[in-house]
């Protein structure tokens, strides 16, 4: 495949065909087995797998950037393999070696160099997944299983300026139940939002906001991005209580926020008052690091943030990542990791 028929300058989310991507396959007698680089290219599976029949599925999201220091990085990619770990143990898919995540990751960006977009351009998405293949009629775990890592070039969202974003809060559906996947980054969390989106969608909404199953008072996330408040000196986000995927760019974001802006960042429970009333409200996660709230609604009460984003605090935290991100600047946290 080549990167011929990519519009570099107008990348956007969507998956590009690349040169290879990595597998590895699990038997109960022979666990993790390398198969290695492989041509991109489609995935055969048993009708009866248990991927396709019980959504046993996990995947993970992370990219590789080309940085001002003319050096491609991965970005707290061990933080993506203990996720993918912890997704694995609760939907028992057997565990990877250790380090086996990262250097896979490592493998395929070297061997797709030719799509890494410039630092303008984008970045290399990378997606890891794990599933189980095997056949299996009854609702059990499999016995054999997939690792496959494919990569695609996206786009950089903050070539043109970024939109804020006309937010809904739901009390129709929720996300997960508080005692049930929402902390893994499981495949079957992702299809039962797809109806939500599009309702509010059809309403003129860009994102949705989902509440806590247990309290509807308090705020989850969104369909994949964490969310925070900022209220004066103080940043707030929902507590990884077990219904939220603990983001990394989260975790980014409240290590930065503190570290350069002297902000108190608290995490516990944000009500849905608390949310309505911030001074800034932002999204995050990997695909766009961190995007404002522009207005959010909630039982047909609209509440529009006056905060404008090139004088907002939003902003600041979010280039400040991206300086990390692209070395810009000293990485004060050990986050970036050149290719080996
Ligand atoms: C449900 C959900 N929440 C939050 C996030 C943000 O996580 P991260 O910052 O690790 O990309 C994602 C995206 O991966 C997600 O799928």
């Amino acid at each position: 495949m080549s990167n011929k028929n990519i519009d570099w300058d107008n990348l956007g989310f969507n998956a590009h065909e690349t040169k290879s991507m990595f597998r590895a396959n699990y038997t109960l007698e022979s666990n993790w087995q390398v198969e290695g680089l492989i041509p991109y290219g489609d995935v055969s599976l048993s009708p009866a797998s248990t991927v396709l029949n019980y959504g046993q599925g996990i995947f993970e999201g992370t990219k590789a950037y080309q940085t001002s220091r003319e050096r491609v990085v991965c970005f707290r990619l061990e933080d993506n393999a203990n996720r993918f770990l912890s997704s694995s143990d609760r939907m028992c898919i057997p565990p990877l070696p250790k380090g086996f995540f990262e250097k896979a990751v490592q493998d395929v960006v070297k061997d797709n160099l030719e799509f890494l977009p410039s630092k303008e351009q984008g970045s290399l998405y990378i997606r890891p997944l794990a599933f189980g293949e095997g056949p299996m009629l009854g609702v059990k775990a499999s016995d054999n299983f997939t690792f496959l890592i494919y990569v695609t070039p996206v786009g950089s969202y903050f070539k043109s300026g970024l939109k804020s974003l006309n937010t809904i809060i739901t009390d129709k559906y929720h996300r997960t139940a508080t005692k049930s996947v929402g902390f893994a980054k499981a495949i079957g969390n992702y299809a039962g939002t797809l109806l939500p989106f599009k309702e509010i969608t059809d309403q003129g909404y860009d994102e949705i906001i989902f509440l806590n199953s247990s309290d509807e008072n308090i705020i989850d996330e969104a369909r994949s991005a964490n969310i925070f408040v900022l209220k004066d000196n103080i940043l707030k986000t929902p507590s990884l209580q077990g219904s939220i995927l603990p983001g990394i760019t989260r975790d980014s974001v409240i290590k930065v926020a503190s570290h350069f802006f002297n902000l108190e960042v608290h995490e516990g429970d944000v009500t849905i008052e608390e949310l309505m009333n911030g001074d800034e409200v932002f999204f995050t996660g990997t695909a766009a690091v961190i995007v404002p709230a522009g207005s959010i609604n909630y039982k047909n009460k609209t509440m529009e943030f006056d905060a404008k984003y090139n004088d907002s605090m939003t902003k600041q935290i979010r280039e400040k990542i991206i300086d990390i991100q692209h070395e810009n600047i000293e990485d004060p946290f050990g986050w970036v990791i050149p290719l080996r």
